[in-house]
């Protein structure tokens, strides 16, 4: 009898070691921006350079545009392991780390070298691990840039900004963001902007060049502002468990990969927003609007007090780390 226990379990040993070496692991990765955008051209390299370095042995599918999750439920699918691989902007971590949300507070960082800096520092290495204990795993961070504000009028000043409906990430910080400046903050998904912007559900928001020219925003707001008041950003995350039980030579292999695509990305995002604001330009539908030094003051005096409300939640040590790498 123990015989026989121990041939049937040989045999499904066997079994499952060999649909382990025909099946290739399969990951998911879901996102919810265009294809020719820092993070759409991340995923296709990031499957490009899997496939290539362990042939048989990963296939990643990318599926762009909210295509298979939006917002709201990517998360969630990740969770559940439909997905393996997603990369939400930093404002979506909310429920999951709120010391995340340091990455919201408008006018913190100065540029995007400030960024890298707090990023690759201990902070936000700390960030990146901040969610095993959810069963997520941070895998790097990925740039956009900084964020300008797009309107149905022409916005100098913050007192423009009053009255006026915002789309807004599900973010408690940035809806604070535009109480402060007595604006109408709302929650929306990535995917409804346009058409939220198009039938006046909002009347303004605020996003990176690269995502309002692929999501063809300049069809339907004529005015933007070049504020550079925060930061889209992504990261990079994986179920912790599924990140866990891969074997190891591909695990390791897979974490080399991810910080070769995160130096791409993050060596071209800033191109693909100057190309991407230059092509708003050129489509002549949309007028630029630059701020004077006295104006863009102005806008941060007013939404700084957001910053005193979150304070407790991301940590004071925090915020003085992300204002010392302006600094540095
Ligand atoms: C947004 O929801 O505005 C962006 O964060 C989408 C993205 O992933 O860049």
């Amino acid at each position: 009898m123990k015989n026989l226990r121990m041939i049937f379990a040989a045999i499904g040993f066997l079994a499952i070691g060999h649909a382990y070496a025909s099946e290739p692991i399969s990951i998911k990765f879901s996102h919810v921006v265009a294809d020719n955008t820092p993070k759409g051209s991340g995923a296709l390299l990031f499957k490009k350079l899997a496939e290539e370095r362990l042939p048989g042995k990963v296939k990643v599918e990318v599926y762009a545009n909210s295509s298979l999750f939006g917002d709201g439920k990517e998360m969630e699918a990740l969770l559940m392991g439909d997905v393996q691989m997603i990369a939400p902007s930093l404002a979506k971590f909310e429920h999951y780390s709120k010391p995340i949300q340091i990455y919201d507070l408008p006018f913190l960082f100065d540029d995007m070298e400030a960024v890298e800096r707090f990023q690759t520092g201990p902070v936000g290495k700390e960030l990146l691990v901040s969610m095993e204990d959810k069963g997520i795993t941070g895998l790097g961070y990925w740039h956009n840039g900084l964020k300008q504000l797009s309107a149905n009028k022409a916005l100098h000043s913050p007192k423009d900004a009053r009255g006026l409906k915002f789309r807004v990430q599900a973010s408690a910080v940035l809806d604070e963001q535009f109480k402060a400046l007595r604006a109408n903050p709302r929650k929306m998904s990535f995917g409804e902007v346009y058409q939220g912007l198009q039938t006046g559900v909002v009347n303004g928001t605020e996003n990176t060049w690269s995502n309002y020219f692929s999501q063809k925003a300049y069809e339907v707001q004529p005015y933007m502002t070049e504020s550079n008041h925060g930061l889209i950003d992504y990261m990079v995350i994986t179920n912790t468990k599924f990140w866990n039980g891969l074997p190891t030579d591909v695990r390791t292999e897979l974490s080399s990969i991810m910080e070769e695509v995160t130096v791409a990305v993050n060596l071209h995002a800033a191109q693909m927003n100057e190309r991407d604001k230059q092509a708003i330009l050129d489509s002549g539908k949309t007028k630029i609007i630059t701020l004077t030094k006295e104006q863009r003051e102005q806008w941060r005096d007013q939404v700084k007090p957001v910053w005193k409300k979150f304070e407790k939640e991301i940590g004071v040590e925090r915020i003085q780390a992300a204002q010392a790498a302006n600094q540095e």
